[in-house]
């Protein structure tokens, strides 16, 4: 039987460890808060700040997942999730002589510092405009640096069931600037665990993955589109704040690899989150 961990397993390494528990692997599931863990999982509870907790890890492990997100924000919580806890966490399975044939480590498209609408890729300067993203890029450095293989998957936002931040914005109105268009990119939770499944069962998978859905949008342009599926009215125009245009993110690494997204746009993975909220 394979032996996954996933260290941090919130949102996203619960979708992933179902469809790995579904597959036949053990899965492993990392978190300081374990009841919050489906059942069939193997629990640990554990700090990744803390190297302390870390003592007891399987040294079975043949594969490890790091989906760890910070809580809050600021520079001092995100260094502690992406920078210190993988450093950790290689360290402690270093200890527990785990040997793990290969690392997947969920990073962010705020890598990039692209903002003038310009389409970014695996291969695109990472010059990230905030603390956010120097303290990704530092925790990938952090992830190469335990010399096992490793591949990075850069995510867009992330939507899905429960994370309906821009629906409540719409149906409150909030005003959306419509000039310049800003580009904002996204991926459906199930196509986030959809992607880290698929890329285990690729023979090599590649260094960096950016895992996005194929239509980078304006946000004004998602934003209608939400009000007019609502039938609410559509957002009052903002005058802009700044004057980016955001960056668009290119997924064709990763649809050449032969992932087939479940929600390959905004339109198809909002509706699905209202047809559940909808109770359809
Ligand atoms: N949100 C986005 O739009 C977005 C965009 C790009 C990339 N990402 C990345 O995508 C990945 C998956 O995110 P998600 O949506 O699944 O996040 P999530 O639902 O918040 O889950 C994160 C998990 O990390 C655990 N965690 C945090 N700090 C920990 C610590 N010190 N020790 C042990 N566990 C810890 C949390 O559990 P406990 O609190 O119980 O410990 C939680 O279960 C993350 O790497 C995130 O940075 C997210």
């Amino acid at each position: 039987m394979t032996n996954m961990l996933i260290a941090g397993c919130g949102d996203v390494g619960t979708a992933l460890g179902l469809r790995l528990a579904a597959d036949g692997c053990r899965v492993w599931a990392l978190r300081r808060d374990i009841d919050r863990l489906p059942e069939h999982f193997v629990p640990i509870r554990a700090d990744l700040a803390d190297r302390a907790t870390l003592g007891s890890l399987p040294r079975e492990i043949d594969v490890v997942y790091y989906t760890a997100a910070a809580g809050q924000a600021g520079d001092d919580a995100y260094r502690r999730t992406y920078v210190t806890g993988i450093t950790h966490l290689l360290d402690a399975l270093r200890t527990a002589g785990a040997r793990p044939r290969r690392l997947f480590y969920a990073s962010s498209t705020g890598v990039y510092g692209q903002d003038r609408g310009e389409w970014v890729d695996e291969c695109s300067a990472t010059v990230p405009r905030r603390f956010s993203g120097r303290q990704l890029l530092e925790g990938e450095a952090a992830a190469r640096a335990g010399r096992l293989p490793v591949t990075v998957v850069r995510f867009a936002g992330i939507y899905g069931p429960g994370r309906d931040a821009l629906i409540r914005r719409v149906r409150r109105g909030v005003p959306c600037a419509a000039e310049p268009p800003c580009y904002t990119n996204r991926i459906h939770r199930d196509d986030c665990a959809g992607v880290l499944r698929h890329l285990l069962g690729l023979a090599r998978p590649q260094r960096c993955y950016v895992a996005v859905d194929d239509q980078p949008a304006p946000l004004r342009e998602v934003v209608d589109w939400l009000a007019d599926r609502l039938s609410v009215p559509r957002p009052p125009l903002a005058v802009a704040v700044r004057d980016g245009r955001g960056k668009r993110c290119s997924n064709g690494r990763l649809r050449a690899s032969g992932y087939d997204f479940l929600f390959p746009g905004y339109r198809d993975g909002y509706d699905s989150v209202l047809r559940v909220d909808e109770g359809g």
